[in-house]
């Protein structure tokens, strides 16, 4: 935000909101600029530190009937889901609760990985659920509601009591006994992970470069030249908007490369 030390940046500052508040084309032709109550409906997130998240409260009871009537369907009376989805509870023990990491998660025969035994952030079960569920009318919930579904969630694995009021306060408490706070790590494959005998080093390691950074691209991996046409053409199955195009893999080039802005890559 604009915090301005001297006048000419403060008469600055004052241009540049005014500007920003006036209907300033940015893309002719495209759309319209998102109105600030538009913006304001998006910006929902919720972060680990918790900026974001809105006052409110809900109990573990309270939750119990909003699980009931609008996620049990779906995620089982138990959040067991044994039918169709993940299951969301299960597999965490007291003593997790205590040492912040998951045991079952190392144990290769344990047969499932549920949510809150991967979870590493309360934050992201509200918000989650805040943004996401019921799957068939997202957004719907009202925050009480949301509090008081995510209480009865956690309260399936004893992460909090029966008796418990999760609010925006509380929840921080919530975070400390989260089971899976201090296991999640980028120090494994993706799959398989460490217990299955997986190497102990990331799928893809990189730093972002701030300075001196390249400028041309240079392809080191690319689809095989029998295989490229193998699913049409990719470019015809991408949104034409946004930062993925999608490769024309019709193009038969016999040297993979990378593309240039004038060709429809
Ligand atoms: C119609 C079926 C349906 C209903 C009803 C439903 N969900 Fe879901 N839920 C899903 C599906 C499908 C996913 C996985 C979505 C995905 O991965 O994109 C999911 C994912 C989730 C997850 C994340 C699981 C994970 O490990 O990523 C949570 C938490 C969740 N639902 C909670 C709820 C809550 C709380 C409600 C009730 C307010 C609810 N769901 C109602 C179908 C449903």
């Amino acid at each position: 935000m604009c915090k301005p030390r001297k006048y000419l940046l403060a008469a600055l500052c004052g241009l540049l909101s005014l500007s920003a508040l006036a209907d300033t084309v940015l893309y002719p032709g495209v759309g319209r600029n998102a109105t600030a109550a538009e913006v304001a409906k998006w910006d929902i997130d919720v972060r680990p530190d918790f900026a974001g998240l809105p006052k409110g409260q809900g109990t573990v009871a309270q939750g119990q009937i909003v699980w009931e009537a609008k996620c049990a369907a779906c995620h089982g009376v138990f959040g067991e889901s044994n039918q169709t989805y993940n299951p969301i509870s299960g597999g965490v023990q007291a003593q997790d609760v205590v040492s912040g990491h998951v045991a079952n998660l190392q144990d290769k025969a344990y047969p499932a990985r549920a949510t809150l035994m991967k979870l590493a952030t309360v934050s992201t079960l509200w918000d989650y659920i805040n943004r996401a569920m019921p799957w068939y009318a997202p957004k719907s919930l009202s925050t009480n509601e949301v509090y008081a579904v995510t209480a009865f969630v956690l309260h399936l694995d004893g992460i909090v009591a029966d008796d418990f009021v999760l609010n925006e306060k509380t929840i921080t408490q919530v975070q400390q006994r989260m089971p899976n706070r201090d296991g999640m790590n980028t120090r494994h494959h993706l799959w398989p992970g460490n217990e299955f005998g997986g190497l102990a080093a990331p799928d893809v390691s990189s730093v972002a470069c701030m300075s001196a950074c390249k400028t041309e691209v240079s392809i080191t991996s690319s689809l095989p030249e029998h295989a490229r046409d193998a699913h049409g053409n990719l470019a015809d199955q991408n949104r034409l908007v946004g930062q993925q195009k999608g490769v024309n893999t019709l193009r038969k080039d016999k040297a993979p490369r990378a593309c240039t802005k004038a060709e429809n890559c």
